[in-house]
């Protein structure tokens, strides 16, 4: 999506990331997040993030969103909302961002969504993952990029 979400689509995926904060399963932080990706195909999927007595493994709300959308068929992510009651604005951590990266379109901008209290607003995800290492960077060793492409 080189085009930016329309502000329709922005609120839509925000509504559906606050919504998903709701079922986070987290009782060691307590830091609630909620995701809702936009797949290539115009599908929103969301997640939240699910912690374990055994804390390192934990999923984060981004990667499990992006492992639903994943499995239900899609292998491109335009968009991705994220929210956290608890803070203004939340930001991916960087294994999610490594994540994201995988699934973002060959060639065109990804659109990350933050939350503030003066409602959403986008960013671009190459300004918070620059000079990425991503599936492209395989090509050339016959394993990459994937042929869903
Ligand atoms: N967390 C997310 O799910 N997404 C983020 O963007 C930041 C952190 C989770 C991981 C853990 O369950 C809790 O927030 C505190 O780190």
């Amino acid at each position: 999506m080189s085009t930016k979400p329309s502000q329709k689509t922005i609120e839509q995926l925000m509504d559906a990331a606050i919504r998903a904060a709701d079922k986070a399963y987290v009782p060691y932080s307590r830091f609630p997040v909620g995701a809702a990706v936009l797949t290539g195909e115009g599908q929103i999927v969301s997640g939240c993030n699910v912690e374990n007595a055994s804390y390192p493994v934990t999923n984060c709300a981004e990667r499990v969103a992006i492992g639903t959308a994943i499995a239900a068929g899609t292998r491109t992510i335009v968009a991705v909302a994220v929210y956290a009651p608890r803070v203004e604005t939340v930001t991916p951590c960087g294994a999610c961002r490594q994540v994201i990266n995988e699934f973002k379109p060959a060639g065109d901008e990804l659109w990350m969504i933050f939350s503030a209290p003066t409602g959403p607003f986008l960013v671009p995800f190459s300004e918070i993952l620059p000079r990425a290492f991503g599936p492209r960077d395989l090509q050339d060793w016959g394993s990459g990029p994937p042929d869903w492409e």
